[in-house]
């Protein structure tokens, strides 16, 4: 009764929302502060940006209209994601891209957060050794030496347009402000004490009275160190005014980063992760990220068991699915971190032989079992980090996950400068066995040690078919990112779905430990049902992830679809 009452509020909150939206003009940037509708799929020929947010999505189509290419487009989108959705856009945090260059280049940037020189082992740990997670999730000690900016100049040289042109719209969206929807008025709502807590210089984010959808949200600090970064390049962010104020911030709360951190901090080409799967080719993110591993170790697990038979959601499908997916996360558990501080033994973990040998006890009869470790809860509450997906006429597709790790990082906004910083230290192995915020459980391969980089999930992705960019992915959602992007792909290779239903029917998610499966509301009762009478835990949770796709249709167009669980957009041309 409850819920249905709710249910009732948000829809007349959405409708009269929707009641004064008008059709915005995305190629006048006045119109920036106007009402706007969010427009979930989109099909077209010249090319497409779905993101987080209907506004970033727009100021990457917008420098794709002048002109720009896939690169630019997503370097505008990511810039104007740091302003409109300060939950997880960010310039205080760190990322990935993914690329499909249409000379047929891959390219794979990380710009991922590393830990600060005075960091250490452990640092999280008090005089008895009990992990303190507060302090590797929150306020100034959580914070790793941010990416971003250096992975935005690092993807600038594959770009077209000057850096001055691709951050015109975000300076404009935090001078002259923009109205926030109402899921960002929640956020920034249910945040309110802790930005007060973890902040001595008062934050944009923080008013007196709540925040409501259709207030505007100006960020004058954040204009100014955007224009720093528009008129100086990377040294705007890791040098002089900004270096200084981020500094500054450290000094107020403890933190570690210093002026040598934020100077030595380079963003890093890796070799992308390339690998087959039924005739199409995965181009996915190495280590420091697990992802591209995990879902190659996934897919080829499943590979010769004609999934698609099987049934979207089936018993037996989800079942095989799981099975995969357990075994590939209690190898990112044991193995996997920051590959220029320790080995991980990639080549291995992806060998025929071991991909088949990993799988030869699965059991389609009944429910595998994890081992008995120390496991952590799954916590969907705080999770914060986005994608988008970009494709241009001429060939080239971008993939992009950007993170500050939990719902608006470490809730530190640099005094005067305005931006959110990370809390992305918890992302390491603060003490083996101890979970970190997802759940997720490390050894040495991710302990802290100074300059290294924490191991991540996330998984843009890139499938070529014939070579060809073919379906564009990635999504938030800590430890079920590469679950869902395996979901994805498996939705749309295997069981042939449109790519509207690969992204929103309900998904589910096996990280080996907690050994139980987690199914999202709505997943079909009849598959719970007949996954536990095999032995399987089945816990219901909230949304997992927000994917956002471009598929590319037969005949060549875009179909790009935005996720439909949160304020995700759709653009194209
Ligand atoms: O890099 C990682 O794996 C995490 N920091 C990602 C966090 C995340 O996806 C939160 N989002 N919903």
């Amino acid at each position: 009764m409850k819920h249905s009452f709710l249910l009732a509020f948000l829809l007349v909150i959405a409708s009269l929302h929707r009641a004064v939206a008008q059709e915005p003009d995305i190629d006048d940037p006045s119109s920036v502060k106007a009402h706007y509708k969010i427009q979930k799929t989109v099909t077209c020929s010249n090319g497409a940006v779905v993101s987080a947010h209907p506004l970033a999505s727009r100021a990457g189509l917008s420098v794709m209209k002048k002109g720009g290419n896939a690169v630019d487009a997503a370097i505008a989108t990511q810039l104007a994601l740091a302003v409109v959705y300060p939950g997880a856009g960010n310039i205080g945090g760190g990322g990935f891209m993914v690329a499909r260059l249409a000379n047929g280049k891959n390219l794979a940037i990380d710009y991922r957060e590393k830990a600060p020189a005075a960091a250490g082992r452990d640092m999280y740990l008090d005089a008895n050794g009990n992990p303190q997670m507060n302090l590797s999730q929150n306020g100034h000690l959580a914070s790793g030496v941010p990416g971003t900016i250096a992975g935005l100049f690092a993807s600038l040289k594959y770009a077209k347009l000057p850096f001055s042109v691709l951050i015109e719209p975000a300076i404009e969206l935090a001078e002259k402000g923009f109205e926030i929807t109402a899921n960002e008025a929640n956020g920034l709502n249910a945040y309110k004490n802790a930005f007060i807590k973890y902040n001595s210089v008062q934050p944009a984010f923080v008013k007196e009275t709540p925040w409501k959808a259709g207030d505007t949200l100006v960020q004058k600090d954040l204009a100014a160190t955007l224009k720093r970064i528009r008129d100086l390049g990377q040294k705007g962010f890791y040098e002089g005014e900004t270096a200084k104020l981020i500094v500054e911030e450290m000094q107020r709360g403890k933190g570690l980063i210093s002026y040598e951190d934020l100077k030595n901090y380079q963003a890093k080409e890796r070799t992308a992760l390339v690998f087959p799967y039924k005739g199409y080719s995965i181009v996915s993110m190495p280590m420091p990220s697990s992802g591209g591993v995990i879902i190659n170790q996934a897919l080829r697990m499943i590979e010769d068991k004609n999934i698609g038979k099987m049934g979207f959601a089936s018993v037996g499908a989800v079942q095989l699915m799981v099975e995969a997916e357990r075994r590939a996360y209690a190898d990112r558990a044991e193995f996997m971190g920051d590959a220029d501080f320790v080995k991980v033994p990639v080549k291995k973990l992806t060998s025929d032989a071991y991909i088949k040998e990993r799988f030869s006890d699965y059991d389609p009869t009944k429910a595998g079992s994890s081992e008995t470790t120390k496991a952590g809860k799954i916590n969907p509450e705080s999770e914060e980090t986005t994608h988008l997906s970009v494709i241009d006429k001429f060939g080239n597709a971008v993939s992009v996950t950007t993170t500050l790790n939990g719902g608006y990082g470490s809730k530190t906004v640099v005094g005067g400068a305005g931006f959110l910083l990370n809390n992305e230290m918890d992302d390491f192995s603060v003490k083996p066995g101890v979970p970190n915020m997802y759940g997720a459980l490390g050894t040495e391969a991710n302990a802290i040690a100074p300059g290294k980089r924490m191991l991540s999930s996330m998984t843009p992705t890139i499938v070529l078919k014939a070579g060809k960019p073919f379906l564009v992915v990635g999504t938030p959602g800590g430890t079920t990112i590469p679950t869902s992007v395996f979901q994805s792909i498996v939705n749309v290779i295997d069981f042939k779905l449109s790519t509207a239903d690969a992204v929103y029917k309900p998904k589910f998610h096996h990280q080996w430990q907690p050994d139980e499966i987690y199914v999202e509301k709505g997943f079909p009762e009849k598959t719970i049902d007949g996954l536990k009478a095999m032995g399987y835990k089945v816990n219901v949770r909230g949304s997992i992830g927000r994917t956002e796709a471009i598929r590319v249709l037969p005949g060549g167009k875009f179909e790009a679809v935005a996720d439909n669980r949160g304020d995700d957009a759709a653009e194209g041309y």
